[in-house]
């Protein structure tokens, strides 16, 4: 069935072949933020969808050439979508610690390079408008890598919400706590109640997007969204209205076109 939708959707094989494929963009982009010293902080996403193309990463980072790759590290500066409330530096299942593990110790990047909102913070309220305006003043998202969560969020912009909706605390659905209970050892009381996202208007305000969609689990929710036009319903369905977005997808997640 030909699929009508505003945006370019590359399949690949496997994880494996669709994560090089990633990577391939991602480098490049890398590559000229060294060369015509780009600024704008890259956006980046948590979850199991990631893992794969963290590692492609880092390995075809460590085969840079040194003066290269040392340019690129002291420059690097990303913010992540979104941290539990309640867990954070220290704790194993945050996303802070995710992005250690995965990056900032592959890579050597400091707590300073990769901004995450801190969910440990005492008024997680003001902690989301911190991050809001720290965002704001390091000139916005350029390059973004996003999952897709399986009731259809980015970030943790949990259905129904709007595309003006900003960085804030919101109270995390049953089935997106469920979703992530494999990261507390599947104890879902173990999981946080609330979080602090990017909303859809830092995300539909990045320059560049890539969402990234995997395994068969996904192919109900891929579908609905390359299918429904813009809706609350859908958060991720707000991207049709972005000029330059990718949907990555293996065919696991595609089979069902
Ligand atoms: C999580 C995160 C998202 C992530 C998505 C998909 O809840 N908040 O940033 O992209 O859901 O997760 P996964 O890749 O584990 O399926």
């Amino acid at each position: 069935m030909p699929i009508n939708v505003p945006f370019e959707i590359m399949v690949r094989d496997d994880v494996d072949s669709l994560s090089e494929a990633v990577v391939d963009v991602l480098e490049k982009r890398l590559a000229e933020r060294v060369d015509h010293g780009l600024t704008k902080p890259l956006g980046l996403a948590t979850g199991r969808t990631m893992e794969p193309i963290y590692s492609a990463l880092v390995g075809r980072l460590k085969s840079w050439p040194d003066s290269l790759l040392d340019s690129l590290l002291d420059g690097w500066s990303s913010f992540n979508l979104d941290e539990y409330v309640g867990i954070g530096d220290g704790y194993s299942r945050s996303f802070c610690t995710y992005m250690k593990l995965h990056l900032g110790i592959e890579l050597g990047l400091t707590p300073e390079q990769l901004s995450i909102p801190n969910g440990l913070a005492d008024n997680p309220f003001k902690e989301a408008s911190r991050y809001r305006q720290d965002l704001e003043r390091s000139g916005g998202l350029g390059l973004l890598l996003l999952g897709l969560g399986s009731n259809g969020h980015l970030g943790f912009n949990e259905p129904p919400c709007g595309p003006k909706e900003a960085c804030r605390v919101v109270s995390l659905s049953a089935s997106t706590r469920e979703q992530n209970s494999f990261a507390f050892g599947g104890n879902l009381t173990d999981v946080p109640k609330r979080a602090i996202t990017l909303g859809l208007s830092e995300i539909l305000a990045a320059e560049e997007i890539h969402l990234v969609v995997t395994g068969e689990a996904k192919a109900n929710i891929l579908s609905s969204f390359l299918n429904s036009s813009c809706s609350d319903h859908l958060p991720a369905s707000w991207l049709k209205i972005h000029e330059r977005v990718v949907v990555w997808a293996d065919q696991a997640a595609f089979k069902s076109f």
